[in-house]
């Protein structure tokens, strides 16, 4: 898949997802094999106004190259502001134009824009004439009383060089079948590549969505969380790693990957220790161990917890590093 000038190796691509997708975990789903990876959605209005922890989330590692940064707002000059400075430090400009989370959409930002495409498209092609690298944007199905042939038409011809698609209304969040017969109907009448979205959890279902759909590439969310090697298994076309069936130390082994990166870019122990519990997802009698791990504030000692819980060797200080 080609986005823009922007080529992707493979159709594999790690979704943005808010507290998951920071820079070390990009880094190693990239690692594990994803064709494209994107962060979490950055606010325009945050990065206007210097927030600090807006600022942070602008860090790229050099290894997870194509990486897409996704922005947010409603301001069309925070957008663009927002987008400019983006595009010195990733290789795609992405807009959230999908978020259904209150605080954003009574800003009129995320899932808000789908209502207004006039405004929509406005947007897209100011961002897309400015940014010198591609601009992606990344909906949801619009509401009812929006023509979606119409719709896709227009945002796809606003000078955008890919849009995903995450088969879902806003109202479902992330509940209900995501709809792929809309995905279709998107990649149809879509004049640039279309990602899709929605419910994809391993190879079958990934190449079931290219087969239903025709879209050119697949964006995992959810099955991602705490699951890197679902990349691994996504490459090796289903022939290695079942994503529910990972042994715990192949789990483990990739958590340190992630600890490891996690402390080159300042990331804190903290949110360390709640991906190490998400790392747990899916492994025997996990419930229990989680219980255990809940309150831990340092690294070291959830993965120590994680071990001897399943009877690995308990790691000494330097060997987390
Ligand atoms: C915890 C979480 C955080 C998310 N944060 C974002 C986000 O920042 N930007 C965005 O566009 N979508 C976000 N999403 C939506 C996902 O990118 C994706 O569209 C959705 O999970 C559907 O894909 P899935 O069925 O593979 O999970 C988030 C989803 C989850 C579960």
């Amino acid at each position: 898949m080609q986005i823009g000038d922007v080529q992707i190796k493979n159709p594999y691509v790690l979704a943005p997802m808010a507290s998951v997708t920071d820079v070390a975990y990009r880094t190693l789903c990239r690692r594990y094999g994803a064709g494209l990876v994107f962060s979490d959605m950055i606010s325009a209005n945050g990065f206007a106004q210097n927030n600090r922890r807006t600022l942070e989330k602008f860090i790229v590692s050099p290894e997870e190259h194509p990486v897409a940064l996704q922005i947010f707002g409603s301001r069309l000059d925070n957008l663009i502001k927002c987008g400019i400075y983006a595009s010195q430090f990733c290789d795609i400009v992405d807009l959230n134009a999908g978020c259904p989370v209150r605080k954003v959409v009574t800003t009129g930002a995320g899932a808000a824009l789908l209502e207004n495409p006039d405004w929509l498209y406005r947007i897209l092609k100011e961002m897309s004439q400015v940014i010198e690298i591609p601009v992606t944007v990344k909906i949801r199905i619009p509401p009812e009383n929006i023509d979606f042939i119409e719709f896709i038409e227009q945002i796809s011809s606003s000078g955008v060089d890919a849009i995903t698609i995450h088969g879902r209304v806003r109202e479902q969040m992330y509940s209900g079948r995501a709809d792929w017969e809309k995905i279709a109907v998107a990649v149809e009448h879509s004049c640039v590549p279309v990602i899709g979205n929605g419910d994809v959890v391993d190879y079958t279902t990934a190449k079931q969505m290219m087969d239903v759909t025709g879209c050119e590439a697949v964006m995992i969310g959810r099955a991602a969380i705490g699951n890197p090697l679902i990349f691994r298994h996504l490459v090796s076309e289903g022939r290695v790693l079942n994503p529910k069936g990972i042994p715990a130390r192949e789990k483990i082994h990739a958590l340190l990957g992630y600890t490891d990166l996690a402390r080159k870019f300042g990331i804190p122990e903290k949110i360390q220790v709640l991906h190490a519990i998400k790392f747990t997802r899916d492994l025997p009698r996990s419930a229990r161990l989680r219980a255990r791990l809940t309150g831990i504030k340092k690294i070291e000692e959830a993965i120590n917890i994680i071990l001897r819980y399943y009877d690995l060797p308990i790691l000494q200080n330097t060997e987390i590093s």
